[in-house]
């Protein structure tokens, strides 16, 4: 009688020899390939939008709480804009070097680089100061410290004195 078995291996054999490590290895790239194809994209997160800057108009009282206190952020006013200085906190903040100019309008003091007490408008009532009487090395520093200002910080609004028509 021939012997049939010669010629053709036991079905289990054949499951063994198809079971290389090559294979293995192939089927598990392939698995994962098609994992990767299928797999639900992550959910598309746009990055946060910053809060709408929304341009205002001052009065030198209106002003006033923007000093870094109670969480308040940080505005100065110089020659008639309002910049948020709130990154600038080490500077403006409560205990800062500068803190003078916080919720004020700094521009006297910059352009004549002094922090004492009569650079800043006394009567928050009353007119803007005009810096009429400033020279042109002062006007010239205070146009320095606008550019820096301009690069640095937004402008949030504008100050106009009390009383007038633009005034809320
Ligand atoms: C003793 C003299 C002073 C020294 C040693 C000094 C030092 C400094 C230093 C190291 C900075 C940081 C600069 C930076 O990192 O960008 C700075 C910023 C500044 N200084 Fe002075 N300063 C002096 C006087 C003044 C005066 C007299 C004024 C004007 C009244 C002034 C106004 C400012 C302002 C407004 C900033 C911050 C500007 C910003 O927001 O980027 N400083 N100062």
């Amino acid at each position: 009688m021939a012997d049939t078995t010669a010629s053709t291996p036991p079905p289990a054999a054949e499951a063994t020899s198809a079971l290389t490590p090559i294979n293995i290895v192939l089927l598990s790239l392939f698995i994962f390939l098609i994992y990767m194809r299928l797999k639900p994209a992550a959910p598309q997160t746009l990055p946060r939008a910053p809060p709408p800057t929304v341009f205002r108009t001052f009065t030198p009282p209106t002003l006033l709480p923007y000093n870094g206190l109670n969480g308040m952020p940080i505005y100065f006013a110089v020659r008639g804009r309002v910049f948020d200085v709130t990154s600038g906190r080490n500077f403006y903040g409560p205990g800062g070097p500068y803190a003078n100019f916080a919720g004020r309008d700094a521009s006297r003091g910059l352009a004549c680089g002094s922090f004492d007490e009569e650079m800043l408008t006394k009567d928050l009532e009353g007119p803007l100061d005009k810096l009429d009487d400033l020279g042109d090395e002062e006007m010239e520093a205070l146009q320095g410290w606008e550019e820096r200002f301009s690069e640095k910080y937004l402008v949030v609004g504008k100050i106009v004195p009390v009383g007038s028509e633009e005034a809320t």
